[in-house]
């Protein structure tokens, strides 16, 4: 049993008590895993259909909730306007979604250059952790044409119980476009220990031969990863005027103790 926790609703800029979902959440007929080249990155192809990607839109453009958020990811509009977020909260869709997710999921063996944060607070340094559930704590991203997000590193949420814990994002495409990819980022940090590697977000754009994998908006489809691998979203066009969609979101894993 994990106790959530909502957020303080103001201390969350564009926070949304999400409404219930009265529709169905499905997996497409072509659900494919596809092989990516990095280690604890999956990618997953109509990982939802598109009826459920469009009522999902919908469902975010009824909230009419949109804070801005930098190039940095802080709600800084100095920095200049990456996007626009609603911090959604759904213990609904975190268990519809878990249904779909948690089962294709793996027990993790971490090491000191696994890049995650399964480390702190840990003082047995417990290497392996179970996938339980998806965290209800959304972000609904939009980027509109000059939208970006530099590199940087997510970071897990820590549960009190000190057995819970995010080692994951991931990311689900709610559109199809033709620019603003994910892409993970070579950051030289591969050989160094997780706990004396520098996670600051960077500030300025990454170099095309920095670049180790890239990923188009594909509606529907999922990208999962380890929170502390370096990536970013590189600027979108806005073509055909219409918005690049995104939800972002954490898996939660169980300590397994030995
Ligand atoms: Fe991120």
């Amino acid at each position: 049993m994990i106790l959530h926790k909502k957020p303080e609703h103001t201390k969350v800029p564009g926070f949304w008590e999400m409404p219930a979902i009265a529709f169905r959440i499905q997996t497409g007929l072509n659900f494919s895993k596809r092989d990516t080249i990095l280690t604890e990155v999956d990618y997953w192809m109509n990982f939802l259909d598109s009826e459920t990607c469009h009522s999902l839109r919908e469902l975010f453009f009824d909230s009419m909730i949109l804070a801005p958020v930098s190039v940095n990811g802080l709600m800084n509009r100095n920095y200049g306007i990456g996007s626009q977020r609603a911090t959604g909260w759904s213990l609904q869709l975190a268990n519809m979604l878990s249904e779909l997710i948690v089962p294709h999921l793996s027990e993790k063996f971490c090491s000191e250059k696994t890049s995650t944060d399964w480390w702190q607070e840990n003082p047995k340094k417990n290497p392996i952790w179970i996938p339980v559930q998806v965290s209800p704590l959304f972000r609904f991203m939009k980027y509109e044409s000059g939208g970006e997000h530099y590199a940087h590193y997510d970071a897990g949420f820590i549960y009190e119980d000190g057995i819970h814990r995010t080692l994951k994002s991931f990311v689900i495409y709610l559109t199809t476009n033709e620019s603003g990819a994910t892409r993970f980022i070579r950051d030289n940090l591969e050989n160094i220990n997780v706990w004396e590697r520098d996670h600051s977000d960077w500030d300025r754009r990454v170099l095309e031969e920095e670049v180790l994998s890239s990923f188009l908006p594909q509606e529907g489809s999922i990208l999962i990863f380890d929170h502390r691998i370096c990536h970013d979203v590189d600027v979108y066009l806005g073509e055909k005027d219409h918005p690049r969609i995104i939800i972002r979101g954490d898996i939660i894993y169980r300590a397994k103790s030995l």
